[in-house]
């Protein structure tokens, strides 16, 4: 079993500042890193799982210890079959704790292994989600302050064009 290795799971659809500030600071904590782009059946993304990884291999570069992959299956079984001891969530607020305190109930359930460990997300980030980027993007507004420039187009190509009957240039 190898302790030093955690797992970032999430839709990143897209990937947001909040996530990189937890992706950076849990690579700081573990030797090994795998950002795993799983799937909510919940929701209907905007990007393809293949963009989402693509969209954060180009936001982590110079983290040298940071895999990003995309697992379709359920994430207590991706950390077993990775020997990953941990997964490591933001939490933004109280409104986050009910889903995230069952979802990691449930993963202990299904991977006795695997502990979740949850980092307090930086006070800038409370109020990010990726939906609300999408929804700026999609009415032309600036996201500048919510994800890398490296993903910005993607993010108003595919958002803005979608939605380009609001008229307003992003
Ligand atoms: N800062 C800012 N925003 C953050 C954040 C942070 N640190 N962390 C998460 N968010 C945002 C996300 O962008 C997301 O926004 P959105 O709802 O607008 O898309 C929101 O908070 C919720 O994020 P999260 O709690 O990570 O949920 P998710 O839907 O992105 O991911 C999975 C949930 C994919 C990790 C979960 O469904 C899963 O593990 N799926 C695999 C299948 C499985 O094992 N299911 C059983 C789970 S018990």
């Amino acid at each position: 079993m190898n302790r030093l290795t955690a797992i970032c799971p999430g839709s990143f659809d897209p990937v947001t500042f909040g996530h990189l500030d937890i992706i950076t600071r849990a690579s700081r904590l573990f030797e090994k890193v795998i950002v795993v782009v799983a799937s909510n059946g919940a929701k209907h993304c905007s990007f393809t799982p293949e963009e989402r990884v693509k969209m954060i291999k180009k936001c982590i570069a110079g983290l040298d210890n940071v895999e990003v992959v995309h697992f379709g299956g359920l994430l207590a079984d991706y950390a077993a079959k990775r020997n990953a001891t941990a997964i490591v969530k933001g939490l933004r607020a109280m409104s986050d704790f009910e889903y995230e305190f069952q979802m990691a109930l449930t993963n202990k359930k299904l991977n006795p292994n695997v502990e979740t460990l949850f980092l307090t997300t930086a006070s800038q980030n409370m109020y990010l989600s990726s939906s609300m980027v999408k929804q700026i993007a999609s009415m032309g507004g600036d996201i500048s302050s919510f994800v890398p420039e490296e993903i910005k187009e993607d993010i108003i190509d595919r958002i803005y064009i979608k939605n380009s009957e609001t008229g307003v240039e992003p």
